[in-house]
């Protein structure tokens, strides 16, 4: 349709249409189909007022299958006044039915075009299975491991998310024009990952720099990137909840990023600011966030409810729903449903395209690259087909490794392939034996709220009977691997925790078997950083696979036997305990630094454990080893419009080949506010055959030195900067430089 189309359908639509426009059911709604998800709260107001007013909405969250959506649709638009399609939105957050490793792990892999590609791959099976929307990418900025969600997004670092936002935008769009795309929506907007202490729902406190300068610029990045959906956070910003914050709404999100795309509230937010005590009843919230420029009120009802009457009695301008009501119509036309409402949604090309070949490979080649390898003790990985090898642990058989946001892939079907069966296809002729040792929760733990959480059964008799089978196993191994960590439901949303070990049942498990055999390699499953001290200090080789996908147990078996090799890299710093927590490479400088080896009182530091997390952001091992001549500069001066040249030479000095991410991080030595200790500007993948060496550089430019003065803007300060270049965040490689500016007094 042309612009002025969509205008003249806006001018004929009744006040109840256009309001219906701006709200949202669930699939229950329609002929009693079971919502296939309920992703939130079901409040009983919501419930009342979906049901009167279903017969108008927008839009459709959690349906989704071609033919459910095509007879929905179909049914729907007869009855429709002017028969406008309703759009079909879905959490598609690692994958449709090609499940692929979580957001947090792709982080791990230092790579957002390969995200991207995953993005894409994800658009075109969630497209072909009826669906115009999903609701990623999630770019929230995380720096506290007891926060659930951590899992959605790709982890600590500003520079690191804004390049996974833009990539995983362009990546649900990239077949844009054809029917294999799906409509992005970046959330939630803003500064829903810094929740205090960790625990889900609760409020936000940043400072305004700091809000502004690490929290704020992934969103802005996926808006630039041409994301058409935005979402508005639960909790509040500067006191007031995102949902009803013109400010943040308003003047940052549509004012200084320039998002002109649909802005929908959370699932009930709009209807949860009377919870919050911010607005007086469901007018006052359906006021406010109309007024604040939330286009859609997702499943709480008020949009439908009082948007009319506030019209009718004069507190809304009309003009200000039409706004509103327009930017879902464009959205409609953008999708091209007005044309094709289906949006290719076909039963056939859902066969040729769901878990085919290609996109399983794809899902592979992720959950490889996501791999992070904490230790390797005597490079006691990758295993050898001599040994003889015993798998112990709950995840030697478990499907649960698809991550939270998985309930379209379905860990319940033969598709997902565990460890056992994947080491089984590729170790013939192997000695191997495989042990559940014990199940993945401790008795009596329930994770309540979880639909597809099935409790283990097992009872004190088994549980016993497996440890002491798994004790002899691990006596007649040379190696014992062990794939254990949290369920995947401790962690995602409504899924804090404060302590971030992997269960008691486990490392019990684990604490036996390393007693009767040294040589113990962890395969760590999480949704989230755990505390590994433990295991960390026993086991001779510690691998983070995250939630893998369901791909994950042959990219496990292919790394541990060499096949394949590990080169992710930490997106989050991996605490020492919960005790350090929230936890980030890139903190502030401070006037009493601790400096490692210079045990002094007066600094900052912990009297009972170390300053340092246990491990680093950026931080992996390879099977080889990498090292990096001294940091060369091609000058030590910069002006404005000018830039310098970075290298460094790196080697493969190991026997294998290897691939390692380089990264660049400087420091911006004196500003005028506290400065980063250092911040990552700069990565780059390199993979060396033994002995083989190559040249890293990288360019620097004025932009890369520019911080956050003020809202609007962001600028640098002339004086003195350091350049390091190595393998992760610790390093200490590094070079100086000064930029010069005409203008400025230099921060000597
Ligand atoms: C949930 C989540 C949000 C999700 C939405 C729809 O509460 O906060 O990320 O997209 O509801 O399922």
């Amino acid at each position: 349709m042309e612009q002025r189309q969509l205008i003249d359908l806006l001018n004929d639509m009744s006040l109840e249409e256009k309001a219906g426009q701006l709200f949202q059911v669930t699939g229950d709604w329609f002929d009693g189909m079971e919502a296939l998800e309920q992703t939130g709260p079901e409040a009983e107001e919501s419930a009342r007022l979906r049901k009167s007013y279903g017969h108008l909405a927008g839009s459709v969250l959690g349906v989704y299958g071609a033919a459910n959506i095509k007879r929905i649709q179909s049914a729907y638009m007869e009855r429709q006044p002017h028969h406008i399609p309703l759009l079909f939105m879905l959490d598609i957050i690692n994958g449709y039915k090609t499940i692929y490793p979580i957001p947090l792990a792709q982080g791990a892999m230092f790579d957002p075009e390969f995200a991207g590609d995953c993005a894409a791959m994800a658009a075109k099976e969630g497209a072909a299975g009826g669906l115009h929307v999903t609701f990623s990418p999630m770019v929230d900025l995380v720096r506290d491991a007891r926060w659930g969600r951590v899992m959605e997004s790709t982890g600590e670092d500003v520079y690191l998310n804004s390049l996974y936002a833009k990539s995983m935008v362009e990546g649900y769009q990239r077949q844009q024009g054809g029917t294999d795309f799906l409509a992005a929506c970046v959330k939630h907007f803003a500064g829903y990952g810094a929740p205090e202490g960790g625990r889900e729902y609760q409020t936000m406190e940043l400072s305004n720099g700091t809000f502004h300068e690490f929290y704020l610029p992934a969103y802005e990045s996926a808006v630039k990137a041409g994301s058409r959906m935005a979402m508005t956070a639960f909790q509040t910003v500067n006191g007031i909840p995102a949902t009803v914050n013109r400010a943040l709404l308003r003047e940052i999100l549509r004012g200084k990023m320039g998002f002109n795309g649909v802005l929908i509230s959370d699932y009930a937010a709009i209807g949860e600011t009377v919870v919050h005590g911010v607005s007086k009843d469901g007018a006052d919230a359906a006021r406010r966030a109309l007024e604040a420029g939330v286009d859609i009120d997702m499943m709480s009802g008020v949009y439908p409810e009082y948007l009319v009457g506030l019209v009718k009695d004069g507190i809304l301008e009309e003009a200000l729903l039409d706004e509103s009501v327009l930017r879902v119509l464009e959205l409609k036309n953008w999708l091209g449903l007005f044309e094709d409402p289906f949006h290719g949604a076909d039963e056939a090309r859902e066969a040729r395209t769901f878990l085919c070949e290609e996109h399983r490979k794809l899902a592979y080649e992720a959950a490889v690259k996501s791999f992070v390898l904490l230790k390797n003790e005597d490079a006691i990985l990758p295993l050898s087909p001599n040994q003889k090898i015993a798998f112990i642990g709950p995840y030697t058989d478990s499907r649960d490794m698809l991550g939270s946001w998985s309930f379209t892939g379905g860990a319940e079907t033969g598709e997902v392939k565990t460890v056992r069966a994947a080491a089984e296809e590729a170790l013939a002729g192997w000695s191997v034996t495989y042990h559940t040792g014990c199940p993945v929760l401790d008795p009596g733990i329930v994770l309540e709220g979880f639909d597809r959480y099935k409790p283990s059964s097992a009872t004190q008799e088994e549980t016993d009977r497996w440890r002491e089978e798994a004790r002899k196993a691990a006596e007649e191994a040379d190696v014992v691997v062990m794939p254990l960590g949290e369920h995947c439901f401790q962690s995602g949303e409504a899924a804090s925790r404060a302590f971030i070990e992997i269960p008691k049942i486990q490392q019990d498990l684990f604490r036996a078997v390393s007693e009767v055999n040294p040589n113990v390699v962890a395969v760590v499953f999480s949704g989230r950083p755990l505390d590994l001290r433990v295991i960390s200090e026993r086991a001779r080789a510690v691998l983070s696979v995250w939630m893998p996908g369901m791909e994950g147990g042959r990219a496990i078996i292919d790394v541990l036997t060499g096949t394949r090799t590990p080169s992710g890299k930490l997106p989050m710093s991996f605490p020492y305990c919960v005790g350090q927590v929230p936890v980030h490479y890139d903190s502030l400088m401070t006037g009493r630094p601790y400096r490692k080896g210079k045990p002094e009182r007066y600094v900052s530091r912990y009297q009972d454990i170390p300053a340092d997390p246990l491990y680093s952001f950026g931080y992996g091992l390879t099977y080889t080893s990498m090292e990096l001549s001294e940091v060369r500069l091609s000058k030590n001066e910069l002006m404005p419009g000018e830039e310098i040249e970075a290298s460094v030479t790196i080697k493969n000095t190991g026997k294998r080949e290897g691939t390692e991410t380089v990264q660049l991080y400087l420091r911006d030595v004196t500003g005028s506010t506290a400065r980063p200790v250092k911040q990552l500007k700069g990565l780059k993948r390199v993979t060396l055959q033994p002995g083989e060496e190559a040249k890293v550089a990288f360019s620097i430019g004025e932009d890369h030195l520019k911080f956050f003065q003020k809202p609007g803007l962001w600028d640098s300060e002339a004086g003195a900067f350091l350049v390091f270049i190595g393998t992760d965040s610790r390093t200490e490689h590094s070079a100086p430089f000064r930029l010069k500016k005409q203008e400025a007094s230099e921060n000597t």
